[in-house]
């Protein structure tokens, strides 16, 4: 495969990496990567709907006091002012290009989640919202000229020499060659597949945080993952996720002597923020020694549940479970992570050239937990940004480096492993021991286990498969340092040991490489 140069190399095709793509379009040739199926994102499966504060009885002012609280005093103001006073325009122009979110009658119909104190959430095909955006972006991204896509195209490294990004190596079949561009944006999604329990696609596996920490990038707030209390839980079924907005319309959560238990936690019951639903539900488990709670939606009108729920409806169907009239059994699963690479509020990073959009990305608008429903929303207005900044950067990034570039083919390894089994076991002991609740012992046994393994870090692979399992253990790593280093429990990490949020506790946790191994900074 030949080495190829454009103007703008997006890596990712989900709504902050498609939204990307369509704002560089004018600017020059564009490329975008995907390491699968275009669709095959979170994006894609996104069901409960977009935040945006649109309807008559709301304003942007509340749903920026609603994102500050659910961020517990960690969000950037800055970065939450831009997210809601953007955030109506660029839903608006995505209902200019095609896309259709419910209705009723003639007006937009909105939903209720978790921590929101108003009805703001617009929703697709019932339970389909990010499909439908997802659908738009792409029919979109197809109908400009300057757009390039290439499927099943994995990004392997950045390029980075003399402190600016140059480009990315890129895997595809078994060949690795460098697309060289004047700006480079990181689109890659969350990292939940690092966790055994996810709600996440098989392509989220943390690559993006991962490659930005080998060029040297900060990453931040990585302690903070957010466990979604309600997927699904039956051996024989996908770890499916069970929308909040089911919560929304009136579903209870029973444990399984079918006792409601959520008002014993929260004043909001069923509607408390997500952390303390998961915990509540983790601790009805240890309770009565199950290994799930129930979700249950038999008290609520079956054809509305059909109607408003239809993609839920029928996949739980597949596995013998009539939601209008069956408990449905769920437990909590890793499902957004709120830290990332470190951007400002245009995206760009702490490398030149290299721009973050998306769950990849730490813009500090989700604080320590994220408020349900904004992050399509984020997708779409820092995805916007990022691609609105990217364009400004000039230069011919190839020229300018020369003969100096590195050839990463010759240092391929792919050293004679069992990388499935390495990869569960990395995975497991994230769920176990990094998971919903953490002390100090649980996250050092971790650390402990992960560091077995450190020889990975330093091999290189021509699969994905190795690349995959390179990049889990990278940011395997940096959660469990990070979640070390947070010695206090706020939002979504909580430790046993520290369970109040302690001394000075309203900092950043940066971590960059080091010639001796992670650095961690407070910021
Ligand atoms: P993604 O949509 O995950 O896209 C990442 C892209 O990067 C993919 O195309 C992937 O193939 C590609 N990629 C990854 N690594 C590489 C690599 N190395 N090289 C090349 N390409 C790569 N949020 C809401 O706001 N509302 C919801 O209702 C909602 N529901 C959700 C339901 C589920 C089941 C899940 C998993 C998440 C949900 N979320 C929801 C969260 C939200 O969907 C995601 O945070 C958001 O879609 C992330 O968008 P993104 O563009 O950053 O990444
Ligand atoms: C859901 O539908 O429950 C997911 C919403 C989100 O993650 O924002």
């Amino acid at each position: 495969m030949q080495d190829l140069t454009v103007d703008f190399l997006v890596i990712g095709s989900g709504v902050a990496g498609l939204r990307a793509a369509i704002e560089l379009a004018s600017h020059g040739k564009v490329l975008v990567v995907t390491k699968d199926i275009p669709t095959e994102s979170s994006t894609e499966y996104a069901q409960g709907g977009v935040a945006v504060a649109l309807s008559d009885e709301d304003e942007v002012g509340i749903h920026f006091e609603d994102t500050i609280k659910a961020g517990g005093g960690l969000c950037r103001e800055d970065a939450v002012k831009v997210l809601v006073e953007e955030g109506p325009e660029r839903i608006l122009e995505l209902i200019e290009w095609g896309a259709e979110f419910d209705k009723e009658g003639t007006k937009l119909s909105f939903t209720r989640e978790a921590a929101h104190s108003r009805r703001r959430i617009l929703h697709a095909h019932g339970d389909s919202t990010g499909r439908e955006m997802e659908r738009v972006l792409i029919k979109k991204v197809r109908s400009l000229k300057g757009i390039e896509r290439s499927q099943f195209s994995m990004a392997v490294d950045l390029i980075v020499e003399d402190g600016i990004c140059r480009g990315a190596y890129i895997l595809k079949g078994k060949d690795i060659f460098a697309v060289y561009s004047k700006a480079i944006i990181l689109a890659t999604g969350g990292a939940g597949n690092v966790f055994s329990r996810t709600t996440n696609p098989e392509v989220v596996t943390g690559d993006g945080m991962a490659i930005a920490y080998n060029a040297d990038a900060i990453i931040e707030d990585m302690e903070f993952v957010q466990f979604h209390p309600t997927v699904l839980f039956v051996s024989t079924a996908p770890q499916f996720l069970l929308s909040e907005a089911m919560r929304g319309e009136g579903a209870v959560l029973r444990n399984i002597n079918k006792e409601l238990f959520m008002k014993e936690y929260h004043p909001d019951a069923e509607l408390a923020p997500r952390d303390v639903v998961s915990r509540a539900i983790i601790s009805q488990m240890v309770r009565t020694r199950s290994r799930h709670v129930y979700l249950d939606l038999t008290h609520m009108d079956s054809e509305f549940i059909k109607h408003r729920f239809p993609r839920i409806y029928t996949t739980c169907l597949k596995y013998d479970i009539d939601i209008t009239r069956d408990l449905i059994p769920v437990s909590p699963a890793a499902h957004y992570i709120m830290g990332g690479v470190k951007t400002d509020l245009h995206g760009a990073t702490s490398i030149k050239g290299l721009y973050a959009a998306g769950e990849v990305a730490s813009t500090g608008v989700h604080g320590a937990n994220r408020l349900a429903s904004n992050s399509l929303l984020e997708g779409l207005v820092y995805g916007y940004r990022a691609g609105k900044a990217a364009a400004q950067e000039t230069g011919d990034r190839r020229q300018e480096i020369g003969d100096r570039m590195r050839d990463a083919g010759c240092r391929i390894q792919n050293p004679d492993l069992n990388l499935d089994e390495i990869r569960t076991s990395i995975r497991r002991a994230m769920w176990e021991l990094v998971g919903i609740i953490r002390c100090s012992e649980s996250l050092n046994k971790a650390k402990e286990m992960l560091l077995q393994w450190k020889d990975i870090l330093g091999m290189s692979f021509n699969t994905r498969q190795g690349l995959e399992l390179k990049n889990m253990l990278t940011v395997a790593l940096i959660i469990t340092e990070s979640a070390l280093t947070r010695k206090g429990s706020v939002g979504a990490h909580y430790r046993t040991d520290f369970p109040v949020t302690g001394e000075d506790w309203q900092r950043h946790i940066n971590i960059i490489k080091s010639k001796e191994g992670m650095k961690v900074l407070w910021v």
